[in-house]
């Protein structure tokens, strides 16, 4: 797989997480599609700086969580840059409750977008990577940890996990590597707005590198998955919580 002629397409790339990932893979060369779902001028950031660090990027508007804008997403990066060769599935929600209180609509926002919306990019990626392809899903740390307070929020990514593992041994012999990378706290806008302050402070005191995550912390560990230094590892989750799980 020649690095410089890659396409990767990172779902919600206009900020957080998904901003960072996108940023870093267009510094290796790949040309970037940065979907986002609403706020055009923070995409339209991302693909400056991408460009102005000398790489190749185009934002695409569309919500993953409906079927047809997930489809016409993946149509228009075909379109756009001829191949698609990397798609990392970064979209996702949180919502906090203990489970005695969690709301329907808690559990149906976590389904919808999570492990819906999740199969919904995953069945894509398996009908569109070509042949040596990297699909990766952000998934989380809380599928491991099984805090109290995480219940819907984990059952939703630990169901993507699953999706994600088989698919890794299907599409195997092709060559293409399926892995999920699961940060813990990292310092996002949808750490700040969901995470109640005294879960943030313990997540920070349970860190043993002694600090929260920063979006590039796992960025840079996508970046390693879709290298050809990535090639042997499919079908993985992968802490990414600065040794708190
Ligand atoms: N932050 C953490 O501490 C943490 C920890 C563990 C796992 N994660 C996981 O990491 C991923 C990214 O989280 P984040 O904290 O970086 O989120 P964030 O800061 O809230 O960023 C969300 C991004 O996703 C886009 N987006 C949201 N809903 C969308 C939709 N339906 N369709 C298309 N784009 C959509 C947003 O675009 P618009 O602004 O245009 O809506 C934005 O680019 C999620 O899967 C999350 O579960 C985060």
């Amino acid at each position: 797989m020649t690095q410089e002629r890659r396409v990767a397409l990172v779902t919600g790339g206009s900020r957080g997480i998904g901003r960072a990932i996108a940023e870093r893979l267009g510094r290796t060369g790949a040309s970037v599609i940065v979907n986002y779902r609403a706020d055009g001028d923070a995409a339209a950031g991302v693909v400056d700086a991408i460009i102005r660090a000398g790489g190749s990027a185009v934002g695409i508007q569309a919500d993953v969580t409906d079927p047809a804008q997930l489809r016409g997403l993946f149509d228009a990066a075909e379109r756009r840059f001829g191949r698609l060769d990397i798609v990392v599935s970064n979209v996702g929600v949180a919502r906090f409750a203990p489970v005695a209180a969690t709301a329907d609509d808690d559990f149906d926002a976590c389904f919808t977008t999570n492990t819906r919306a999740g199969f919904l990019a995953l069945r894509e990626a398996a009908n569109r990577v070509s042949d040596s392809g990297r699909v990766v899903v952000i998934s989380s740390g809380v599928t491991i940890t099984g805090r109290p307070g995480s219940g819907v929020y984990a059952a939703s990514k630990a169901a993507l996990e699953q999706l994600a593992r088989v698919l890794a041994r299907e599409l195997g012999p092709r060559q293409i590597t399926v892995n999920c990378v699961l940060p813990g706290a990292i310092r996002t806008d949808a750490l700040a707005a969901g995470v109640p302050a005294e879960m943030a402070g313990r997540m920070v005191a349970e860190i043993p590198l002694g600090r929260l995550g920063e979006p590039d912390d796992v960025a840079d560990i996508v970046a390693f998955l879709v290298s050809d230094g990535g090639r042997w590892i499919t079908g993985q989750s992968i802490a990414a919580g600065g040794g708190a799980f």
